[in-house]
């Protein structure tokens, strides 16, 4: 049984109304609702986090360090191409991560081309919406069930 965090950075709270040629119409509860179905049936368990707040959602991480939370799904929006303290925050926890992003940055301008955390994630989903989401947990419930964490492991 593990916990995963699941952190959504600004505007990723109007997900469904914002943008939604783009981002698609799925609100972020309807997400996070089949992700932690999907997590459950593997023996795991979400720990959704959305905040418009750079500061919130560091706190939040060094939390999960505390916590010792072994994975973090991670959307950082436009945090993800800015933040030098996002990146700070995962060099400082050191906690592995998936980056996931709904749109296809390579598709769209010029200052979203880049990620100032992709060099450090496990692995990057960028361009699959929703999916992408349910991918990462996906590659993080093998993994934990390698790691003899998964829900028929012999770890805690
Ligand atoms: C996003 C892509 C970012 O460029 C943008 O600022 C977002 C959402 C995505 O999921 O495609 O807020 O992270």
């Amino acid at each position: 049984m593990a916990d995963i965090l699941l952190l959504n950075g600004p505007n990723l709270h109007a997900l469904g109304q914002r943008e939604p040629g783009i981002y698609g119409d799925q609100a972020l509860p309807a997400i996070v609702q089949n992700l932690q179905r999907t997590a459950s049936q593997a023996g795991h368990s979400i720990l959704p986090f959305q905040s418009n707040h750079e500061g919130a959602l560091l706190d939040r991480l060094y939390q999960a360090q505390q916590d010792q939370v072994p994975w973090v799904i991670i959307n950082p929006g436009a945090l993800g191409h800015t933040s030098i303290a996002l990146r700070d925050a995962f060099l400082a926890t050191a906690l592995p991560f998936i980056e996931v992003h709904l749109s296809n940055i390579y598709r769209r301008e010029s200052y979203r081309r880049k990620s100032l955390l992709a060099d450090m994630a496990s692995g990057v989903i960028i361009g699959l919406g929703p999916l992408g989401y349910g991918l990462a947990l996906e590659a993080i419930c093998q993994r934990l069930q390698a790691t003899g964490k998964g829900a028929t492991g012999t770890g805690s």
